[in-house]
C-alpha cells in the first residue's frame, strides 16, 4: 500500500518512518529549550537564588553538560531501540549543549566579572577546575561550527575524527563539574554525586563505542 505524499508516493513505512523522526526531532527542540525557557522565567520572577548570576551559571551548566552527555548517548540509543531518527538529534543537541556553554560562559565573563581581565586572570590562578571548562569550551567552539553540511562535505573523513573529540570535551567537562561543586571529588565528600554520575555515564558511553569498533574491526579480518 501507498499512500500519497507531496508529489510523491511513498510506502506506509516511509510513512511512519517519517513521522516518528519529525516527532522525535520535535520533542528534541521541547526538551531542550524547556530548560531555556524556566530559567528565564525564574530569572524574570526574581525565583533564582540570592545570586541570581551564580545560580544561572550552574544551571546552564548543567544544562550544557546535560545535553553534551545526551548526545553522546543517541548512537547507543539508536542501536538498541533500533531508531535512525534517533541518530540525527545528535546535531540540534550538540549544537544546544553548545549554546547553552555559550550562555554558561558569557554570564561568567560580562555579568559575574564583567570583563574585568585581572580578576579573571586571578580565577583562573586560583581555581584550576576553569582550565577544564575552558578546555571543554574550545573544543566545543569548531564542533559546533562544522556541524552544518557545508563542512561535513568539505571536511570529508577528517569531520568524523573531529566530532570524536565531542569525547575529550564530555570528560573535560565532568572534570570541571567535579572541581566547581562543594566536596572533595576524588575522596567522595560533599556534592560530588552529580560529577561522579556524569563521569560514570561518559565512561560507559566512550567503553561501548570502543568496544563496538573492536567488534566491527575483528568481524573484518574474519
Ligand atoms: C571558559 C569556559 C568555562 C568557564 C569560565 C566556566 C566557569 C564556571 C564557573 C565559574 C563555575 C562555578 C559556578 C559556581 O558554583 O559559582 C562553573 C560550574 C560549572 N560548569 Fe563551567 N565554565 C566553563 C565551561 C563549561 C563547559 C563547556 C561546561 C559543560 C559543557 C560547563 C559546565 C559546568 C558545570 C556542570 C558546572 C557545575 C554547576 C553546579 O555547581 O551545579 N562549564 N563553570
Amino acid at each position: 500500500m501507498q499512500q500519497l505524499f507531496g508529489n510523491r508516493r511513498l510506502p506506509d513505512a516511509s510513512l511512519a518512518q517519517r513521522g516518528v523522526r519529525q516527532n522525535v526531532r520535535w520533542l528534541t527542540h521541547l526538551l531542550a529549550l524547556l530548560p531555556a525557557a524556566i530559567l528565564m522565567w525564574d530569572w524574570l520572577n526574581g525565583n533564582l537564588s540570592v545570586n541570581p548570576v551564580q545560580e544561572a551559571i550552574q544551571r546552564s551548566g548543567r544544562i550544557a553538560i546535560t545535553l553534551l552527555v545526551a548526545t553522546l548517548a543517541m548512537r547507543p540509543l539508536s542501536h538498541w531501540l533500533r531508531q535512525n531518527a534517533l541518530l540525527a538529534q545528535r546535531r540540534p543537541l550538540g549544537l544546544y549543549a553548545f549554546a547553552y556553554a555559550l550562555l554558561h560562559v558569557g554570564l561568567f565573563l560580562f555579568f559575574d566579572y564583567q570583563l574585568a581581565l585581572p580578576l579573571i586572570y586571578q580565577e583562573l590562578v586560583e581555581k584550576p577546575y576553569l582550565w577544564f571548562g575552558a578546555g571543554a569550551f574550545v573544543i566545543l567552539l569548531p564542533l559546533a561550527i562544522t556541524s552544518f553540511r557545508p563542512w561535513i562535505h568539505k571536511l570529508g573523513k577528517a569531520w568524523k575524527r573531529l566530532h570524536r573529540w565531542t569525547y575529550v570535551a564530555a570528560i573535560l567537562a565532568v572534570l570541571h563539574y567535579g572541581g566547581a561543586v562543594k566536596g572533595d571529588f576524588l575522596a567522595l565528600r560533599g556534592e560530588v554525586l552529580g560529577p561522579w554520575a556524569y563521569g560514570a555515564g561518559v565512561a560507559f558511553l566512550l567503553a561501548w563505542r570502543v568496544w563496538r569498533r573492536f567488534c566491527r574491526e575483528s568481524a573484518l579480518h574474519d
